[in-house]
């Protein structure tokens, strides 16, 4: 047991479902910091990489594009037949369904990369100290994690005016439990890495404009199935769902602009040797 089960369940449910039908979306959206992490990964062909939590794939494509041998692994089923669809044609691109926090790595890989698939581990220690083994020594991870939620107004906006329909939580929340923020603060990353014995750990601050729909119709659409915004709304029904639905619109509209809504984004590239 990883303690990792409500994860599982949470990708293997309608949230991967979600992800799936947005696929092509949420690759269009994250694209302008997904590039930068690419590029920050440097990966040449030829080298051995896995791709941690690679969901539907995107960056393990774009790495066995480069020349790379790839390996996805991520535990969600439904996002992982979506990645193997896409890939269809490549043979140098394989999927596992697997808890990257205990799964079993052999140490001949130059890279472990991740696009925002790492927050999510109960036990983030052991997971980094588990990962670290699939590197051959002086190997690189290379990940992109989330900015505390003020850095970022393309899921804030929404969740920020959601939160008053929600129940009181009934303990203070834990900003570093497992989720999208749950690597916000960068000395709890530089604390992971140190003790699961990586060096050279650098994080960079990384910014775009997200383009998160072309009207406050398609905005409201895309919020809805993914991120804070939408998992908040998941626990909502009934007059309330619609009350809080109604804010978010309301919040979200001063931004329209001629170009639909795009709002900023503030991700860490983190990157370390094994
Ligand atoms: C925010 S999504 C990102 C997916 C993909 N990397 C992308 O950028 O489109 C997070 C991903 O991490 C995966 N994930 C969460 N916990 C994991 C774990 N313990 N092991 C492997 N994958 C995990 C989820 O199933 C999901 O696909």
């Amino acid at each position: 047991m990883s303690g990792n089960e409500e994860q599982i369940e949470y990708w293997n449910g309608k949230a991967g479902e979600t992800w799936v039908t947005a696929q092509e979306r949420v690759d269009a959206m994250l694209a302008p910091l997904s590039a930068q992490a690419v590029a920050a990964a440097a990966v040449q062909a030829g080298e051995r990489v896995v791709d941690i939590g690679c969901g539907c794939g995107a960056t393990s494509i774009a790495f066995a594009e480069r020349g790379a041998h790839v390996w996805g692994v991520d535990i969600s089923a439904p996002m992982l037949a979506r990645a193997r669809e896409r890939s269809a044609g490549l043979d140098n691109v394989a999927f596992s369904e697997g808890d990257a926090a205990t799964q079993s790595y052999t140490p001949d890989h130059q890279l472990v990369f991740s696009r925002f698939g790492v927050m999510f581990f109960a036990d983030p220690h052991a997971a980094f100290a588990n990962i670290r083994s699939a590197l051959v020594p002086g190997g690189r991870l290379v990940f992109m994690c989330w900015q505390a939620p003020r850095e970022n107004p393309w899921m804030a906006v929404a969740g920020r005016a959601i939160q008053p329909y929600l129940p009181e939580p009934e303990a203070p929340v834990d900003p570093q439990a497992p989720g999208p923020f749950a690597f916000a603060r960068d000395a709890y990353i530089r604390d992971i890495l140190g003790a699961a014995g990586f060096s050279d750990v650098e994080i960079v601050d990384t910014r775009a404009e997200l383009h998160i729909g072309d009207t406050l119709d398609d905005a409201m659409a895309a919020q809805s199935e993914i991120g804070p915004a939408a998992r908040a709304l998941a626990e909502l029904d009934g007059d309330e769902r619609d009350a809080a639905l109604a804010a978010a619109r309301e919040a979200l509209a001063p931004h329209i602009s001629d170009n639909g809504i795009n709002l900023g984004a503030a991700a860490w590239i983190v990157s370390a040797r094994a």
